[in-house]
């Protein structure tokens, strides 16, 4: 982690550090460019347990945060978007517009957010969920290399996200990775949205070695993912309908 953090900065002025929300063993991304006075950052996934311990990380470090993004409509756990933007009006939320949630930018295959020198790129990874996104920092000799790809729960560390509901789809899935992550450099790192085994990272070349679903073919990974009889989420009830207007912005004026 420190050696990354370390040797990215040299060459691209990226701050870069990953977060961990134990409950739902989620990790949320701080991404900053810390080259220019202002030091935008941005979040990746956050938690509303966490905000709290993520906001002040981001003030210790003198970062101004611009960006909230999610990956997808969570189903574990609420995002932390809606109080972050309750406590920071400026932040701006970010979502799939394929997901059909609430947020103040809705982003597309090929969209870019910036952030200082340093923009994330979007990529469409449906499959998990019909509006999952993988986003991916850029490329060019001024981003950060190795490449760091923020992919959700379309691709874990040797695993991936379940396909029986919110418009997943096993098909869809195996077609989102093998063409949008499994493409991208072998050395790019592979930062999911979760992690049930303690590991914190891998890379595209090490999970199409060894990820033991995804190295299937595609019928083989169906037929995997069709029996995997997983129970039903316990914070599903609470936590979709809360994530499809931002994790509770608009709930809890009503509240
Ligand atoms: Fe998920």
């Amino acid at each position: 982690m420190c050696t990354l953090s370390e040797a990215s900065s040299s060459s691209s002025r990226l701050l870069f550090r990953q977060l961990f929300e134990k409950e739902s063993s989620t990790f949320t991304y701080l991404l900053a460019y810390v080259g220019h006075p202002d030091r935008p950052a941005l979040l990746v996934d956050p938690v509303d347990k966490t905000v709290e311990r993520d906001l002040s990380l981001i003030k210790d470090l003198g970062l101004k945060l611009t960006y909230a993004l999610n990956t997808h409509v969570h189903a574990d756990h609420v995002t932390g978007t809606g109080l972050i933007k309750g406590m920071m009006p400026d932040v701006i939320s970010v979502i799939s517009k394929a997901s059909n949630a609430k947020a103040d930018l809705h982003v597309e295959a090929g969209d870019k957010i910036v952030f200082g020198k340093l923009f994330l790129e979007v990529r469409a990874t449906p499959g998990h969920t019909a509006g999952c996104v993988t986003y991916v920092t850029g490329e060019g000799a001024d981003q950060p290399h190795p490449r760091l790809a923020f992919t959700g729960d379309a691709l874990l560390i040797r695993g991936c996200g379940r396909t029986d509901f919110q418009g997943g789809s096993s098909q869809q899935l195996y077609k989102s990775v093998h063409s949008q992550i499994f493409t991208l450099p072998k050395d790019t790192f592979v930062y999911p949205a979760h992690d049930y085994k303690g590991f914190t990272v891998s890379t595209v070349g090490e999970e199409i070695k060894f990820n033991p679903s995804l190295t299937k073919d595609e019928g083989t990974f169906q037929g995997i993912m069709e029996n995997l009889n997983l129970s039903y989420p316990k914070m599903m009830d609470v936590a979709v309908p809360a994530n499809l207007v931002c994790g509770l912005q608009d709930l809890v004026a009503k509240v």
